[in-house]
């Protein structure tokens, strides 16, 4: 099954405009690195990597309705901040691929807030898609977040909601119910 994602995702990726395929290699190239150094499986944490984003091309309407049509389990928090479902909506499209396999749901699933049911896989994706180096270009806060991720992925996910809770809250954006719980859980 693995194989089978593999080859849709270089499909898929081809179809992408070129600014979120380059985040999608970026982060995988991370999410290598960092399962080799945490010992989590490369190849796994890489598909997750470069499927987490593949939702991101619809607008908050298209992502609505998909949600809605096919009765995804979403929070209303999540269908009130729309951006947010194209990790749900992700996780939908590659359902043939991923519906057995609960830690590859789990990284695309919830790549955008985080889940207190991470496992190791789980952590790796989110933190890569955090430290993609244009992230951290546009806010060099994240350096030291990356360091971290480097060295203990827990420390490195409570770092980066206190360094993101303090960010979303000085430019008035809600924070998501699942971050917060995931904080507490680690603190
Ligand atoms: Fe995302
Ligand atoms: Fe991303």
């Amino acid at each position: 099954m693995l194989r089978k994602l593999e080859t849709y995702l270089e499909n898929k990726i081809l179809t992408l405009p070129s600014w979120l395929s380059a985040h999608l290699k970026r982060t995988a190239d991370i999410a290598v690195e960092l399962a080799n150094i945490h010992e989590a499986d490369p190849t796994r944490c890489k598909l997750s990597a470069l499927a987490h984003d593949i939702a991101k091309t619809y607008d908050n309407i298209d992502l609505i309705k998909i949600a809605r049509t096919n009765n995804l389990e979403c929070s209303e928090f999540e269908f009130s901040h729309p951006e947010v479902l194209h990790g749900p909506v992700a996780a939908f499209h590659l359902n043939e691929y991923i519906s057995e396999d609960i830690s590859l749901f789990n990284s695309i699933r919830w790549h955008t807030s985080g889940n207190k049911n991470f496992d190791t896989e789980n952590k790796i994706v989110f933190m890569s898609d955090k430290i993609d180096p244009n992230k951290i270009n546009k806010r060099p806060e994240l350096n030291k977040i990356k360091d971290l991720a480097y060295k203990n992925l827990d420390h490195s996910i409570i770092e980066f909601f206190e360094t993101q809770f303090d960010y979303l809250t000085k430019n008035n954006i809600d924070i998501h119910p699942e971050s917060k719980k995931y904080y507490e859980y680690l603190t």
